[in-house]
């Protein structure tokens, strides 16, 4: 297998991931057999901490997915009891699980913490913020990326100049403002992944 050159910076995370197979071979979303046992487990037993006891093959389903989004600064995004959006880069911190909800056709969705229960949101000025109750601020769009890659803008408001506001991670795994972010622009690609184990799909 060739190594990527990311694999190199961040050898642990990665090399439980395999990221480079989906840079290198394409559309392959990446699921339980690009994750170690030990994580699924780990990210398995979030479930039982999430205050609803459910576990996310029952969760998921219809327009319900659990995923986690990382990002390609390598941060998972997290959104913790506080209120706080922020990155990690523990694949097992069960704040970064997400439930992604299609809201309406076109990829309009909504992203809730499903630990902490607060959406994420984004206000007029391009601020995330995190919301107890779910508004059409807290839609977003999900944009498929030439490189395997999604990025989620705003689906309410956008910048002065009508182009799009996106969630978007630093390098420091900080959330930017949306302003300052671009489609573009690598601070706002994810790739979202899988929580759970699958049934093997025959090839
Ligand atoms: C699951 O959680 C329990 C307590 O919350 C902990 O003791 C156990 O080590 C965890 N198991 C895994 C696989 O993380
Ligand atoms: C929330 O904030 C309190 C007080 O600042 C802090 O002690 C706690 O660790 C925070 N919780 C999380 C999940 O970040
Ligand atoms: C956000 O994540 C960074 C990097 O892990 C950490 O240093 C910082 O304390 C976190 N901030 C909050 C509010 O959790
Ligand atoms: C947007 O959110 C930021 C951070 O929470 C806040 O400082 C700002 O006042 C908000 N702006 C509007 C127009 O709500």
């Amino acid at each position: 297998m060739r190594k990527w050159a990311l694999e190199k910076k961040v050898p642990n995370l990665l090399s439980g991931l395999y990221l480079h197979v989906v840079f290198l071979l394409g559309s392959v979303p990446l699921s339980h057999s690009d994750r170690t046992p030990e994580e699924l487990a780990a990210i398995r037993n979030c479930s039982k901490q999430d205050g609803n006891g459910r576990n996310y093959d029952y969760m998921e389903g219809g327009d319900v997915r659990i995923r986690q989004l990382f990002s390609r600064t390598q941060w998972f995004l997290t959104i913790d009891d506080n209120g706080s959006i922020n990155g990690t880069q523990d694949p097992t911190n069960c704040y970064s699980i997400l439930e992604i909800r299609t809201v309406s056709e076109g990829g309009i969705l909504a992203i809730k913490g499903v630990k902490s229960q607060f959406y994420i949101s984004m206000n007029r000025t391009g601020a995330l913020q995190a919301k107890r109750s779910y508004s059409e601020s807290c839609n977003f769009k999900e944009v498929f990326l030439e490189n395997y890659f999604n990025a989620y803008s705003s689906a309410k408001w956008t910048k002065q100049n009508g182009k799009g506001m996106f969630i978007a991670l630093s390098q420091k795994g900080r959330p930017l403002r949306g302003r300052k972010t671009r489609k573009e622009n690598f601070h706002s690609h994810f790739i979202p992944l899988k929580c759970r184990e699958e049934e093997k799909r025959v090839e």
